[in-house]
């Protein structure tokens, strides 16, 4: 428990605007929840033999890591994360000559819908995929991106900012994939690493040492990287984007 709070209070002296967030009721609610998860799972993570760059949750069953997963968003008020990372977004994205009005966007793990709304600014045609979209959401529909519901080759751009959320990352780069046009583009915000001073959050579910062990998971499954460009808000990270190259035809 002393460490849930401890790790409030870090978030609090980084931002003190969460301190508002901090006293509402849904917040305390919030803490219960993952104090219940904690003691249920042991907040338990193990590394994969052959990749110890990378750590994962110790989930009991799929349906744990889905049940967590969805349980963030109802805890949280992110009228001022849309505002401020919609545009953060936006500004990021305006450099990338390959995004063009009409460009087709798909946003993993997009929850209300920021990164959707930052690629409307820019006249692209985006949607999002969220395990819980909540109600009413414009902007993303319900579904799980290691399972996705549309068709192979369809996509322009896909665009995360949640793969450390991924259970199965294998299986999400496995989606990616098929889901992008042949000369796709995968644009990926990944958050530091445990060498670089950046540790995993409540429902954080995969976790790497390093951007660049994340960069190079990808780099070996066909993906080249085009670009790199850090960043410091909302969090401390990296844009990288990546283009799908082509898989040499079968003999
Ligand atoms: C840290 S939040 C980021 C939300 C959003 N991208 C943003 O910046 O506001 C991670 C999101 O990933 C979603 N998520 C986790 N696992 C998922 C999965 N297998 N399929 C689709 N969404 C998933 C969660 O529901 C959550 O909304």
């Amino acid at each position: 428990m002393f460490g849930v709070l401890l790790d409030e209070a870090k978030k609090i002296a980084r931002n003190p605007k969460r301190l508002g967030q901090a006293l509402h009721l849904r917040r305390w609610r919030q803490l219960i929840g993952i104090l219940r998860f904690n003691a249920r799972t042991g907040n338990r993570w193990k590394t994969a033999p052959d990749a110890n760059q990378f750590k994962q949750r110790a989930y009991t069953s799929y349906e744990e890591y889905v049940r967590h997963q969805q349980s963030k968003f109802g805890h949280l008020d992110l009228t001022e994360y849309d505002r401020t990372y919609r545009e953060q977004l936006r500004e990021r994205l305006r450099s990338l000559t390959s995004l063009q009005p009409g460009t087709s966007v798909l946003c993993l793990g997009a929850r209300q819908g920021t990164e959707v709304k930052a690629f409307h600014d820019l006249g692209c045609f985006a949607v999002g995929l969220d395990l819980n979209p909540g109600k009413n959401n414009q902007f993303v529909l319900p579904g799980d991106f290691h399972h996705v519901q549309f068709p192979s080759a369809s996509v322009d751009v896909i665009f995360t900012n949640s793969f450390d959320h991924t259970f199965d990352p294998q299986k999400l780069i496995g989606e990616i994939t098929r889901l992008l046009k042949p000369d796709g583009l995968l644009i990926i915000e990944a958050i530091q690493g445990e060498a670089e001073q950046s540790s995993p959050d409540y429902y954080a579910s995969f976790w790497w040492q390093k951007i660049d062990d994340l960069v190079a998971l990808l780099a070996q499954q066909n993906f080249k990287v085009i670009h790199r460009a850090p960043f410091a808000q909302p969090w401390p990270g990296e844009q990288i984007c990546f283009r799908l190259q082509p898989t040499s035809p079968r003999p």
